[in-house]
């Protein structure tokens, strides 16, 4: 069954009936506001949303005061926010890796999991046994999960195809799944993430492929709008990144990159350097890193679960507001260091294993997670011309989206204002 953007018959507005309208009787509203450095508060406030986007946001009785001919629709008493947005998955693949989670816990790192072909590896081979109309399938089944958990636009990497065939394939795979769902996919290639079973001893020769082959044809099918690499020692060397990402901006693409996760190697460096729009992972990020990161305006992205699996220590709040860097918060779904499958979730571990306070991490899921995909001007808060994205959760206040474990649940998630007003309950794709 595909019902996007096709009508949905189960929704509670009709799409055409709802260009004009108005979300009020909330217990409040919370957005980020249009920088995204502090966060707005309407406690009884209305959101007019017109064509899809947001027209005006503010207290109620204003709002109905200027619009008098916006149709009601009522919140409920709930809180309502933007929709969350989850700027950093791997969310297409097969298989899972459930019994090496069980290594890890008994002492293997990841070096040696990697080492004895099992990690990213193994998942390559795994992904390349699925079908793709499967795996098509599996990715959009999973983007309806993370539309149903609150998260209205999310990031998908490719990264287990390795070779130009199938990591091409892989990002045409995104596309078929993205207008099967009803949310914003952004698609970035992983193009250096691990070694190919059949490059070993080889790795210049893939390095230079990647960079002069696979590029070249992502950028000329326009495949992607941003290019990421895995900055480590079980990964790539600074060096060998910095090629590849240079030729990337070369292209035009914007720039991610996994760094200092086993260890502290100069990823973070390099991203600064040049001017990449994230830096993810930073477990072994310094305070100076963070803050070279904060004075290019490249915004670092904690992944929780993946420190959680690999049993590591996520960076102090106090610290990284000292940084001056900007901090995103996102799931790092894939099926080796971050089975996690709500970006909520994630970021109540955050919460509490950091010491954010709630207005943080609402911006850590929202504005700043928009500002990794380059989409902060349409997603990410509700200030005027966004995007109508929101979500209204089963909460009063702020104050409880960090607070209950498992997560707050969405009470109804909207898409372009109530074009299409889904219910938290999560459906099957396909059959
Ligand atoms: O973000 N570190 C590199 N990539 C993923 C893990 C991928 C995997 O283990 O399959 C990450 O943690
Ligand atoms: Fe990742």
């Amino acid at each position: 069954m595909t019902y996007w953007p096709a009508q949905d018959p189960s929704s509670k507005q009709v799409a055409g009936r709802t260009a004009y309208l108005i979300l009020h009787n909330t217990s409040e509203v919370v957005t980020p506001d249009a920088e995204g450095r502090t966060t707005l508060r309407f406690p009884k406030g209305a959101i007019v949303f017109r064509e899809g986007r947001v027209l005006a946001v503010g207290p109620a009785t204003e709002l109905f005061r200027h619009h008098p001919d916006a149709r009601p629709l009522n919140a409920n008493g709930k809180l309502v926010t933007p929709g969350l947005v989850d700027c950093h998955t791997h969310m297409i693949f097969g298989g899972h890796r459930a019994a090496e989670l069980q290594l890890k816990l008994a002492g293997a790192t990841y070096a040696e999991i990697a080492a004895q072909g099992g990690g990213i590896r193994s998942t390559v081979r795994a992904t390349a046994e699925v079908k793709e109309e499967v795996l098509e399938k599996l990715l959009a089944n999973r983007l309806e999960r993370w539309r149903a958990n609150g998260c209205t636009t999310v990031e998908v990497k490719s990264g287990y195809g390795l070779t130009t065939a199938r990591e091409v394939r892989l990002l045409e795979l995104m596309s078929g799944a993205a207008i099967r769902v009803p949310g914003r996919v952004h698609r970035t290639a992983l193009v250096l993430h691990a070694l190919p079973e059949e490059y070993r001893g080889r790795r210049e020769e893939y390095v230079t492929e990647v960079r002069d082959v696979l590029l070249t044809e992502i950028h000329r099918r326009g495949m992607a709008g941003a290019v990421d690499v895995f900055c480590d020692p079980v990964g790539f060397s600074v060096d060998e990144c910095r090629g590849v990402l240079e030729r990337a901006r070369d292209l035009g693409f914007s720039l991610r990159l996994h760094a200092e996760q086993t260890e502290r190697c100069g990823g973070a460096l390099l991203a600064a350097e040049l001017g990449a729009r994230s830096a993810d992972h930073l477990e072994c990020a310094s305070e100076d890193d963070w803050r070279t990161l904060g004075e290019a305006g490249t915004v670092g992205v904690l992944l929780p679960a993946a420190a959680l699996t690999l049993r590591q220590r996520l960076p102090d709040a106090e610290m990284l507001r000292r940084s001056g860097a900007r901090v995103a918060i996102a799931t790092d779904f894939n099926p080796g260091t971050a089975p996690a499958q709500s970006l909520m979730e994630c970021a109540v571990l955050a919460g509490r294993l950091c010491g954010f306070n709630a207005d943080e991490l609402l911006r850590a899921i929202t504005w700043n997670a928009a500002r990794v995909l380059g989409a902060e001007a349409e997603v990410g808060h509700l200030n005027p011309g966004a995007w109508g994205d929101a979500v209204q959760w089963e909460c009063e206040t702020l104050e409880e989206l960090p607070y209950w474990m498992p997560a707050v649940r969405p009470d109804t998630v909207f898409m372009r204002g109530a074009d299409l007003a889904l219910p938290a309950v999560e459906r099957r794709v396909w059959p």
